[in-house]
């Protein structure tokens, strides 16, 4: 039976300030911590035995996700107290994989095709792994696999000179040969076991590796962009006009795959989606614009916001120009005293930010 392995530990230094308080897996991408689409895409492919590797943020992340009833499955949780490496958060997993073979996948990534055929080409073969790979445009800063005939011959982890544009994506699956590999692998020069150095064990013992493409979009939303991306692809697939659930006053102007969340209020104000407003959320006298996801109990008030994602309990008031490409943490307040003029604003701002705008 195959089981699953997510991984949501790890240190999440691209991400700061949002990670010293809070999970990165948990940030929401349409109003849906990017954790649950990766839960999401394993249930869907039948598995129901579910491991999740959490490290110092695991309180967060097993008060959000529960014991797996939420989606029909069951979910063990792994502490990893330092994060030693993708392949560490292998090798203490082992008592909860034991002989199973199972899919390991980024708590931290997006496939939005999800992976189902990834998993039925692993069944219907007979080899020891499979890893997903992606065509980037620059190779140089994943790690890139060199394949012949059908198989995996080498992985490099960053290299200078690629020999190939197919970049490992954070989905992988293994047999119970990969506990021998991790056990055998030394830690790398920052300090980590590496998964590629894992998966390079087998496929130099002669083990076989094989690559699955991605044909549909990934993201590893481990940085800003990537992240406001993901959330940009996500609104851009919803398929609806607007559904509002809450309330729309008469002077609003709400347009093109909006989904206002139930006891919402939009007043006197202008939507563009794609975009979603989160429950009890107001937003008053504003401009949302395209790609731009608002979560729960948020308060907006004479604001052009776009290209951003606000988690719950923000207020964002009186804030001259427009804020774009930002990433707001939970309960921040950004506020004004001037006068509305032609500027913009970045922001990347942690859980109970401040700002004042003079
Ligand atoms: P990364 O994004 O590669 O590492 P990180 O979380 O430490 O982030 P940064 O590079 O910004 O410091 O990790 C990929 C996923 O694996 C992510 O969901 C965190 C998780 N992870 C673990 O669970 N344990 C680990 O030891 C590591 C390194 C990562």
């Amino acid at each position: 039976m195959l089981k699953g392995l997510i991984l949501s530990g790890g240190k999440g230094t691209r991400l700061r300030p949002i990670t010293y308080t809070s999970a990165k897996q948990l940030i929401p991408i349409a109003n849906k911590p990017v954790l649950f689409y990766g839960i999401e895409a394993l249930v869907e492919c039948g598995i129901k035995e579910i491991g999740i590797v959490v490290g110092h943020t695991k309180d967060e992340v097993m008060e959000s996700a529960g014991d797996g009833s939420k989606w029909g499955v069951r979910f063990t949780y792994i502490y990893q107290p330092e994060p030693l490496g993708l392949a560490h958060a292998v090798m203490i997993s082992e008592d909860f994989i034991k002989d199973s073979p199972f899919v390991m996948y980024l708590g931290d990534n997006l496939i939005l095709g999800g992976i189902k055929s990834l998993v039925e080409e692993f069944k219907r073969s007979n080899a020891n792994s499979f890893i997903l790979l992606a065509k980037v445009k620059d190779p140089r800063q994943f790690g890139v696999a060199e394949l012949k005939n059908g198989k995996v011959i080498r992985l490099e982890e960053k290299p200078r000179e690629p020999k190939s544009d197919l970049a490992l994506v954070g989905v992988y699956i293994f047999d119970k040969n990969i506990f021998k590999a991790v056990k055998e692998i030394k830690p790398s020069w920052r300090n980590e076991l590496e998964i590629t150095d894992a998966i390079q064990w087998l496929v130099s013992h002669g083990y076989d590796v094989r690559p699955h493409i991605v044909k549909g979009w990934w993201k590893d939303t481990g940085k800003l962009e990537d992240l406001l991306e993901a959330n940009r692809m996500v609104l851009d697939s919803f398929e609806v006009e607007v559904v509002n659930k809450g309330k729309i006053d008469s002077s609003s102007d709400v347009q093109f795959k909006v989904l206002i969340e139930e006891e919402a209020e939009i007043k006197n104000s202008i939507i563009r989606g794609p975009a979603i407003i989160g429950k009890r959320t107001k937003v008053i006298n504003s401009y949302i614009g395209p790609f731009t996801s608002v979560h729960d109990d948020v308060l907006i008030e004479n604001c052009e916001i776009e290209h951003s994602i606000i988690l719950s309990g923000s207020r964002i008031l009186n804030i001259p120009g427009r804020i774009t490409d930002s990433l707001i943490g939970k309960n921040v307040s950004i506020t004004s005293t001037e006068e509305k003029s032609p500027k913009a604003h970045k922001f990347l701002l942690g859980d109970h930010s401040k700002v004042v705008i003079k």
